[in-house]
């Protein structure tokens, strides 16, 4: 046989019994109808197929942008930490005994059944000024498939909400994703600015043994 004056439908023909030269037998109108039939058959299940991924796609997406932000439970604790584990070299290690016991300062981002978000705030005082306090945001993380759809900055709008109520200043963070928070008002401040967070926070960490040669950056936005 010369392959290459072959046409290709015609090794697909040729696994169609009615078309093959053994089966040149049968009558042309029943090999016609059968042969019909199979090319019906074939363009159904294209489309089958292909309504099915147009349905799985769009499904997805939908599925994706629809999230909710609410208060932790404790349920969630587990869901939390692997968050923040998974995230860990961005994020501040946390124990399950740590994020329960702070499990009403963290909030979530809810799509179905599943966690996306997480973030926290914790409050520094001041010694002998109770309202010079700062509060910072801690352990923000969305998971990776749900990234750059708008949830981190709900989920930061929904933490500084909720601390407005104390009636801070401002907020800060100290951030390895500084362009993300100035995308939400942010600015970058010395970390001298924020010393009593040096103090009760970066005195315990694990990661770096000074708080000046830490690269994370310091930024604050006002309240
Ligand atoms: C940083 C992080 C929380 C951002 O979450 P996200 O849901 O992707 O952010 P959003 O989609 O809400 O983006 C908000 C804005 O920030 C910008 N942005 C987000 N991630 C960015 C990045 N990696 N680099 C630059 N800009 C970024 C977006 O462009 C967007 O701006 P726009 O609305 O003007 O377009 C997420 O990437 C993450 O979990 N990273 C790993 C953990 C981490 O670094 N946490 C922060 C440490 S405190």
């Amino acid at each position: 046989m010369n392959y290459e004056r072959v046409p290709l439908w015609s090794f697909w023909a040729s696994s169609v019994p009615c078309l093959s030269s053994s089966g040149r037998s049968s009558t042309s109108t029943a090999c016609l109808s059968n042969f019909t039939h199979e090319i019906v058959q074939l363009v159904r299940r294209c489309i089958n197929t292909t309504t099915l991924h147009f349905y799985a796609f769009w499904y997805n997406r939908a599925m994706a942008n629809e999230f909710q932000i609410r208060s932790a439970r404790l349920a969630d604790a587990e869901k939390i930490f692997s968050l923040i584990h998974i995230n860990r070299d961005l994020l501040v290690p946390r124990s399950m005994g740590n994020i329960v016991e702070n499990i009403d300062r963290f909030l979530v981002a809810v799509s179905g059944l599943d966690i996306v978000a997480c973030a926290s705030f914790q409050i520094h005082p001041e010694i002998g000024k109770p309202e010079a306090a700062t509060v910072e945001i801690q352990s923000v993380a969305v998971r990776s498939p749900y990234r750059r759809r708008g949830i981190g900055r709900k989920i930061i709008e929904a933490i500084i909400a909720r601390v407005a109520a104390f009636n801070p200043k401002e907020v800060v963070v100290l951030t390895f994703a500084p362009e993300f928070f100035a995308a939400l008002g942010f600015r970058e401040i010395p970390k001298t600015q924020i010393m009593h967070k040096l103090y009760t926070g970066c005195i315990n960490c694990t990661k770096h043994t000074d708080p000046f040669t830490c690269p994370e950056i310091a930024m604050v936005r006002g309240i």
